[in-house]
């Protein structure tokens, strides 16, 4: 005899774990599975271990998916206010980081602890180490079969995340039963993932690895200004990873190094004040010395400032200022934060999650084509989605 419940969730991560919590404290039944041995691993590992839990600027226009509207409804009945009330009750201490990032005084394991206390306090069960067999549709309902016996729901609310990190437990699952019941599916592909660059440039580029510098990175009409980061296999840092959810395969992005220095009128004041410093020692001022050193040997700049014309001084400024690259790829769902598309938001309803010709099925968090900027918006959108979710569920 199946275990029977109201609500079954598959995932017990940031979105599924609110989603058993809004539930429960409605008087649903509600039952987590997961077949990690601990809930929210994720969680554990974000922020660098403070969990940047939401962004207090969050709105649909920091999300990427097919449709940008969709995300609309979630994010304004669950909001970033609501997510700091819970952790407030908590007593857990947080600050502001920058740009409207919230993050963990002390560790994620505070958000873990409450989340698995608030699910406790709503009467939900949590059973971990439980593999996922079949899912059926059976009458008032779904079968999930497991390694623990089946178990039998209402409700069944898909929330086991996307593809990114497998060494996590990462399985695309939420994927294969939207094909099992005939949803469609936007692409996936990996998102907030360092991007890399073919092996000529990476040697020409190798001296300047580990080397960190301000920098606006521009693809299209989008720009982001964070830290670049250069590394071993390419780009990284804040500004790329953020640039990578918008890159493609073949497509160039623009490197602004200093985006609030006017390089070339620094370079010619410079030359002017003082003719006899070398361009190494002028850039220096502004940008770490291996990276000036890399920019003028690059150049082939040699003597002082006064042998150089505006011209030559235009374009080391450019090569600084403009620089055009074309990533070899991306680290992919290695060290990809995030999966980018996903069940297509055509099929779901917006106020709810669930499947708009399916009743009872409902597909929430990362799984969901809709991905946020990096600086919190991810779980924002998981605590969201999974809000609503539990809601209707
Ligand atoms: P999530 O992946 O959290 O949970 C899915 C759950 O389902 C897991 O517990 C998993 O074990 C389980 N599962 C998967 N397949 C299963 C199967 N077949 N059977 C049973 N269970 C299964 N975002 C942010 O806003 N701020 C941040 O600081 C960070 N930092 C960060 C760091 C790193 C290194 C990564 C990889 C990601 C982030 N993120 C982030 C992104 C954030 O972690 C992500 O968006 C959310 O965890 C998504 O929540 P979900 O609940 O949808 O999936």
């Amino acid at each position: 005899m199946a275990g029977r419940y109201d609500v079954i969730v598959l995932g017990a991560g940031a979105a599924g774990m609110m989603c058993a919590i809004r539930a429960g404290r409605r008087g649903r039944s509600v039952l987590v599975l997961d077949h990690a041995a601990a809930p929210g691993e994720k969680i554990r590992i974000s922020g660098g271990g403070r969990c940047n839990f939401t962004n207090i600027h969050a709105g649909p226009k920091n999300f990427l998916s097919a449709n940008p509207h969709f995300a609309k409804s979630a994010l304004a009945r669950f909001t970033p206010q609501d997510f700091i009330a819970m952790v407030e009750r908590h007593g857990i201490a947080w600050h502001e980081k920058t740009l409207g990032q919230l993050f963990c005084d002390n560790s994620a394991k505070d958000i873990i602890r409450m989340l698995t206390d608030e699910m406790r306090e709503a009467g939900a069960q949590l059973r971990l180490r439980t593999e996922i067999g079949d899912i059926e549709q059976i009458a008032g309902g779904y079968r999930v079969s497991t390694s623990e016996g089946a178990f039998e729901a209402s409700s069944l609310v898909l929330a086991t995340g996307g593809k990114s990190i497998p060494k996590m437990g990462a399985t695309g699952f939420a994927y294969r039963i939207a094909e099992q019941f005939g949803l469609p599916i936007v692409e996936t592909r990996p998102g907030l993932v360092p991007l890399t660059l073919d092996p000529q440039l990476l040697q020409r580029l190798a001296p300047l690895s580990g080397i960190a510098a301000p920098a606006e990175i521009r693809h299209g009409k989008t720009a982001f200004r964070e830290a670049l980061l250069f590394t071993h296999r390419g780009l990284s840092g804040p500004a790329i990873l953020q640039i990578s959810s918008y890159w493609r395969e073949g497509e160039e992005i623009t490197v602004v190094i200093e985006p609030d220095i006017d390089v070339f009128a620094l370079l010619k004041k410079a030359k002017q004040m003082n003719g006899r410093q070398s361009a190494q020692t002028v850039l220096a001022e502004i940008l770490p010395k291996r990276l000036a050193q890399h920019v003028v040997e690059n150049e082939g700049i040699s003597g002082n400032m006064a042998d150089q014309s505006d011209k030559r001084l235009q374009q080391l400024a450019a090569a600084i200022q403009s620089w055009s690259v074309k990533p070899s790829g991306s680290e992919g769902y290695r060290t990809a934060e995030v999966t980018l598309g996903g069940i297509d938001t055509n099929c779901l309803d917006s106020r709810t999650m669930q499947v708009k010709t399916i009743p009872g099925l409902f597909f929430i968090g990362e799984c969901v084509d809709v991905t946020g900027w990096l600086g919190g918006y991810n779980f924002q959108w998981a605590w969201a989605s999974g809000h609503v979710a539990g809601e209707a569920a």
